[in-house]
């Protein structure tokens, strides 16, 4: 009697303060994993203060620095927006739950913040420091993570994200809006309005990758808090 009380106890502690927002799933049925995965991405970006997970829609980033040979640029107090309206598809996962590879779409992400930029765009001369906004951003990202299993002190193995490579993909024109280039200059700012607007792949390619360091590290932080308070075996079933 007290032996199945306690049980019953043990396993709703466990259901509440772990597996909450993942449903169990078979490891080799990817559409039940894909869809749980995808339900629980949002509650986890949507931040969880019980477990200290900070918020990442939106995602605060306070300094993003760059020091490209040609062009130097740091970001100030910058924020993504968009994050929970991605999806992950096209799951693929090695047997022993140690790699799992896929793509995410984000449909609909747009950053703001502060920006101070001198050097060359590619081909043109380019300086200001004032606000910035980046709109109609859509990133494909194709993604490899490696992932170690780590025994918890309660005895129970639990996922820690290890290393996340990626690829990413933009969908569709970006609108790059620096405002306060060559400190108000509308004469010189007009031909970098045109040229952005011109070359918007090209400065994608240039600008985006110290950004995506920082944001897809942070993003790493939030999930591993959340993987650290679930139980595989919980989970995923065999
Ligand atoms: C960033 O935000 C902080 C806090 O609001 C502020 O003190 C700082 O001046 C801001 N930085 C820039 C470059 O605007
Ligand atoms: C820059 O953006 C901030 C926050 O959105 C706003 O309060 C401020 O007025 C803007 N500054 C300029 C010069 O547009």
């Amino acid at each position: 009697m007290y032996l199945s009380l306690l049980i019953t106890f043990m396993c709703f502690a466990g259901e509440v303060f772990s597996s909450s927002l993942f449903s169990p799933c078979k490891k080799s049925d990817l559409p039940c994993i894909e869809t749980t995965v995808n339900n629980a991405l949002p509650k986890i970006f949507d931040g969880i203060p019980e477990l200290g997970i900070l918020k990442s829609d939106p995602q605060f980033i306070a300094v993003i620095d760059a020091d490209l040979s040609a062009l130097k640029y740091t970001f100030y107090n910058s924020t993504i927006y968009g994050y929970k309206n991605c999806e992950v598809s096209n799951l693929i996962i090695n047997d022993d739950l140690t790699r799992i590879s896929g793509r995410a779409v984000c449909p609909s992400l747009h950053m703001n913040g502060v920006y101070d930029m001198k050097g060359v765009l590619i081909t043109l001369p380019i300086e200001g420091n004032g606000n910035y906004t980046f709109e109609g951003v859509s990133f494909q990202l194709d993604f490899d993570i490696k992932l170690d299993k780590i025994k918890g002190s309660e005895g129970k193995t639990h996922f820690f994200i290890r290393k996340i490579t990626y690829k990413p993909k933009a969908l569709t024109p970006i609108q790059f809006n620096f405002q306060n280039l060559f400190n108000g200059n509308e004469d010189l700012a007009a031909v970098v309005k045109k040229f952005a607007k011109e070359n918007w792949l090209d400065i994608t390619l240039l600008l985006q990758d110290p950004t995506w360091e920082v944001s897809i590290d942070l993003l790493k932080t939030a999930v591993n808090k959340y993987l650290a308070t679930f139980a595989i075996d919980d989970t995923i079933l065999n």
